[in-house]
Formats: C-alpha cells, structure tokens, sequence
C-alpha cells in the first residue's frame, strides 16, 4: 500500500530522516518504533505532506506522491491523526468532525461521521461537547474519528497510547483490529512497545533517523535478542 524509497525529511538544513525504506502492507497494522528523537513524528508529518521531503520517494497505492501537498494526499485516501492530537479545543466534537471531512460533499460526509459515531460511540454522545473538555481517550477516540472523516485508506496515527489508561488503550486497539477488518491500513507510532509488538502485523525500529530492523510483528516478538532491540 505504501512504499518509502530512501526516504529524507527534516526541516529547512537538518535532516531528521536520513534515507529510509519502508513497506506497509495493504490491510496491516504496522507499528513504528524508536526512542526519542529518533524521527518517527517526522517520518509521519512528512508522509501527510506537512514536513518537507529532502529526498527518496513516496509510493500510495500504486502512485509516486512525493511531490503531493497534504490535501492531495488526504484526497488520494492518507489520514493522519496527529502528535499531541491537535483538536480544536474550542470547537465541539461534531465541528472537529466536519473539518475533518471538508474534502467531502455534505452527504459523504454525513455517511463518514455515522461510521466514526458507529466505531466510536462515545463521540456520538458528546457530539455537542467542546473537544478541550474531552478526556484524553475522547480526545484520542475525536482525533482519529477525525481523521477518518475523509473516508481514507490508510490511517497514520502519531502516538497511539500516550497518556491514556490501559484501559482506554485497549478500547481503541479494539476499533483498529475492526476497522482492519474492514480492510484499512493502519501505520502507527507507538511508545508501548508491548502493546505494539502484539497488535502490530510489522514493526519497523527507526534509531537516529535510520531503520535499524524491519519485519514481521511476531518475529520481532519471538526473539529475545530482537525484544531487547526494540525495549532499550
Ligand atoms: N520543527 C522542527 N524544527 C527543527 N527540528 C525539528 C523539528 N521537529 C523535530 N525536529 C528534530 O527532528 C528530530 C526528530 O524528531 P521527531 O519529532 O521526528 O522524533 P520522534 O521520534 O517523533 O520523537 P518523540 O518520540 O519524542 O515524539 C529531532 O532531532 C528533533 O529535534
Ligand atoms: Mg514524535
């Protein structure tokens, strides 16, 4: 579904990503991991097209999007749920969802929130409440209902778990597998890395700008020595 070729981002002379290759499997969840710093919300940000791409190459579904601004990606079927989750916090829970679909007729859009409110119930109930009020799982739950508001077929979700309950957690690992089900692609940046070892199709490690390991979930989950990898 995607391929990065030698992929380079970073911000005006500092290159945080220095040249990656990555495969994501169409209707997997790939979870990429890495310490601090190592460059994963730049890798994300510059596959949603709002970091600059220094060099390598971007394949979406069969289509060089390199050189595409953000809303021809989200066009083309990328949704990313950002860092930090970036809601409007003053905006209600149903007007986050509308800008999230802005690309889309009324109509579509409409079928769009049905969907999330059908994933996502909590929303649905606090449809009228402002997103700063929200707990941080509603805001998570808001920031990918988002984010789902254009009907993608990838999802990129920057920071799955941080912050929230394992609980909570659980729940919207819960709405990935189903929305996986459906045949959506998720790659996500994730900090617990147990969690992503036994959720995750593959995993990819990115240390210091560089992929250090890349396969599938299990193996990384097998082999003591790759667990101790991917914790240190
Ligand atoms: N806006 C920016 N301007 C300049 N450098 C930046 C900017 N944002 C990030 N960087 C640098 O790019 C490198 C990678 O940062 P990035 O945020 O991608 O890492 P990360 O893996 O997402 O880390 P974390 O786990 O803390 O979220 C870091 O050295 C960081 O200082
Ligand atoms: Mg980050």
């Amino acid at each position: 579904m995607l391929e990065l070729r030698a992929l380079r981002c970073g911000y005006g002379l500092v290159e945080a990503v220095h040249g990656i290759d990555l495969n994501v499997r169409r209707g997997c969840i790939t979870a990429l991991l890495g310490p601090n710093g190592a460059g994963k919300t730049s890798t994300m940000m510059a596959l949603a097209g709002r970091v600059a791409i220094q060099g390598g190459s971007v394949v979406f579904d069969g289509e060089d999007i390199t050189r595409l601004s953000g809303g021809e990606r989200t066009r083309r079927g990328m949704a990313l749920a950002p860092e930090g989750r970036r809601l409007f916090a003053d905006l209600s829970v149903g007007e986050n969802l509308t800008v999230g679909g802005y690309t889309r007729s009324k109509a579509d859009a409409a079928r769009a929130q049905e969907r999330v409110f059908g994933l996502f119930p909590r929303l649905a109930e606090r449809v009228r409440q402002r997103a700063g009020s929200l707990s941080g799982g509603e805001q998570q739950m808001l920031a990918i209902g988002r984010a789902l508001m254009s009907s993608p077929k990838m999802l990129l979700i920057d920071e799955l778990s941080l912050g929230l309950m394992p609980a909570v957690v659980d729940s919207i690992f819960a709405t990935l597998l189903a929305l996986k089900a459906q045949g959506m692609t998720v790659l996500l940046v994730e900090q617990n890395v147990p969690r992503a070892l036994r959720d995750a199709d593959d995993v990819a490690l990115l240390v210091a700008g560089r992929i250090v390991f890349t396969g599938p979930a299990q193996e990384a989950r097998d082999s003591e020595r790759l667990s101790a990898l991917f914790l240190s």
